[in-house]
């Protein structure tokens, strides 16, 4: 029995979570296992009905749980970054998910913007460092408002964050059957604390003579993505460049309508959602794709052991796209939230 605590979110995040758990019951049926979910309402209609953002206590709740799934967070009526910190910040601290992996897979060629570039040349991950950085929100201002101001944030990097990052990665690495090369990405030349990055990597590659180390600056790795996509294999980045290169990673898979991820913490509690935000312009219209929430949920069943679940999820997906059945993955497919995520339950049942 699987429990998965369910974290619909703001926006678009309530209408594909809802999708996405369709998809898990179907696929519960198909492969044969039993599974709960407990739906928790945290976000920002829940902050503005009740002042309350997350409550302490969730944390061990959620650790209780085999995995989270969370939809999407962000709403402007609320103060910037607020919700996001308090709810995904809050999860992937407080319960040290110390990685979030996003795969970059192309599941059909026309859905790939780049001429002439097809499934074979787009298929890398990328793990983002997921518990230190700029994101640990370490800021602060001086002068506020004035024509003094100063504005200070931290990029924090420990020993043990990039090393952990670093292993994941290179273990990583050897469980792909693809290229067996591990791209460090940063911005070492500019900002020289990341040289903490440079350093670990080195020792640490050091365990891991089968793998090929690469390196190359976040500018230039976000070139190489488009120029030549299929040098790719695993890339290890930073928290923030990771955030940066996985949204251009999205377009080379056909949209934000396609990528998910994990936050990781190897053996323990995780939590997986969509890449894409809140999309507010699309809230309640039942237009958003529910196909990167779906893609997490796949995740989510590969995390917990259910792996004939997975593998069904992604061929289901990987066909209807292949056939156009799902003929693109923007919010103009022409179907509606609810078609598509029917169509992958068919599929589902049909497989
Ligand atoms: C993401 C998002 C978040 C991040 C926001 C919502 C805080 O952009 O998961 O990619 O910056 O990590
Ligand atoms: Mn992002």
């Amino acid at each position: 029995m699987h429990k998965v605590a369910v974290i619909p979110g703001d926006g678009i995040g309530t209408e594909v979570t809802a999708e996405a758990v369709k998809v898990l019951e179907a696929v519960a049926q198909k492969s044969s296992f039993q599974y709960e979910t407990i739906h928790y309402p945290f976000g920002s209609d829940h902050y503005l009905e009740t002042g309350i953002l997350m409550p302490d206590r969730i944390y061990s709740e959620l650790s209780e749980v085999d995995a989270v799934f969370l939809g999407a967070i962000g709403d402007p009526r609320v103060e910037t970054g607020l919700v996001e910190r308090a709810v995904v910040g809050g999860i992937r601290f407080d319960m040290d998910l110390y990685i979030n992996l996003r795969p970059i897979t192309l599941f059909a060629e026309h859905l790939c913007p780049l001429k002439e570039k097809g499934p074979e040349d787009i298929d890398f991950i990328v793990v983002r460092e997921n518990t230190e950085d700029a994101s640990v929100g370490s800021y602060g201002f001086f002068k506020k408002g004035t024509v003094d101001e100063v504005a200070t944030q931290q990029m924090i990097y420990t020993r043990k964050g990039v090393e952990r990052a670093v292993r994941y990665a290179f273990e990583l690495a050897r469980t792909r059957d693809r290229k067996k090369r591990v791209t460090l990405v940063d911005k070492a030349n500019a900002v020289r604390g990341q040289d903490i990055w440079t350093r670990t990597f080195a020792e640490v590659g050091v365990e891991y003579p089968d793998i090929e180390k690469d390196h190359a600056y976040v500018d230039a790795a976000c070139m190489w993505m488009i120029k030549n996509p299929e040098h790719f294999d695993v890339i290890v980045t930073t928290n923030i460049f990771g955030d940066i290169v996985t949204d251009l990673g999205a377009m080379l898979q056909g949209g934000m309508g396609i990528a998910a991820c994990g936050n990781i913490h190897p053996g323990k509690t995780s939590m997986f959602e969509p890449i894409h935000g809140s999309a507010p312009k699309y809230r309640g219209q039942n237009v958003a794709n529910p196909v990167a929430a779906i893609m997490a949920m796949q995740m989510l069943l590969d995390y917990v052991g259910e792996a004939d679940a997975a593998a069904r999820i992604e061929a289901a997906v990987r066909d209807l796209l292949t056939s156009r059945r799902i003929p693109s993955l923007g919010a103009d497919s022409g179907l509606s939230t609810t078609q598509i995520g029917q169509l992958v339950i068919d599929a589902i049942a049909a497989g």
